[in-house]
């Protein structure tokens, strides 16, 4: 019987926790990390925010497009994707084919906190008010909601109880 890759792909708006819970899974699963910024920022020599002033948008998610279509094949690998991942249809679809979608959440106002000091994210440059977060939080819940084989919170949560939680319910799935 052929048995489905064992990846993970951790999805959810920015400031959820994705990297934080890959590196988790790394310590605790040894599973191999796959930041998908850090790559596409790495393979055009540039930042975020240079790639989406100079290319647009539209290139950058055809990048992550191109990035998953890679990880056939790839097992054992923990992804941590860009908020924008889930957005196209054709990405959710492949991501089901090599793995598990774990969707990971928090209030506005938590996701406020932990952004609030970074300038990486070029959509949330101008938007870090909890209403400019809520906004494009409301608009791509629907997406994202329907991708997840799992939700997890993560409000008041520490990674190591978030890692256990998804495990568990991995486990029962
Ligand atoms: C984006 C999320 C970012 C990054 C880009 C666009 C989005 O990744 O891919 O700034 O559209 O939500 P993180 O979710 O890892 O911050």
């Amino acid at each position: 019987m052929e048995t489905k890759a064992d990846n993970i792909f951790l999805i959810g708006f920015m400031g959820v926790g994705k990297s934080t819970i890959a590196k988790c899974f790394n310590h605790m699963r040894g599973m191999e990390v796959v930041e998908m910024d850090q790559i596409i920022a790495e393979d055009n020599g540039m930042s975020i925010p240079a790639i989406f002033e100079i290319h647009g948008e539209e290139y950058f998610r055809n990048q992550e497009t191109e990035l998953l279509r890679q990880m056939q094949g790839r097992t054992n690998v923990v992804i941590s994707c860009g908020g924008g991942v889930p957005m196209r249809e054709s990405n959710v679809e492949e991501m089901r084919k090599s793995g598990k979608i774990i969707l990971l959440t928090a209030k506005p106002e938590t996701i406020l906190e932990r952004v609030k000091d970074n300038h990486d994210r070029p959509l949330l440059e101008n938007n870090k008010t909890v209403e400019g977060i809520s906004e494009l939080l409301n608009k791509r819940k629907e997406k994202y909601e329907k991708a997840a084989d799992l939700i997890i919170n993560t409000d008041n949560k520490i990674a190591v109880e978030i890692c256990e939680e998804i495990i568990d319910r991995l486990r029962k799935l």
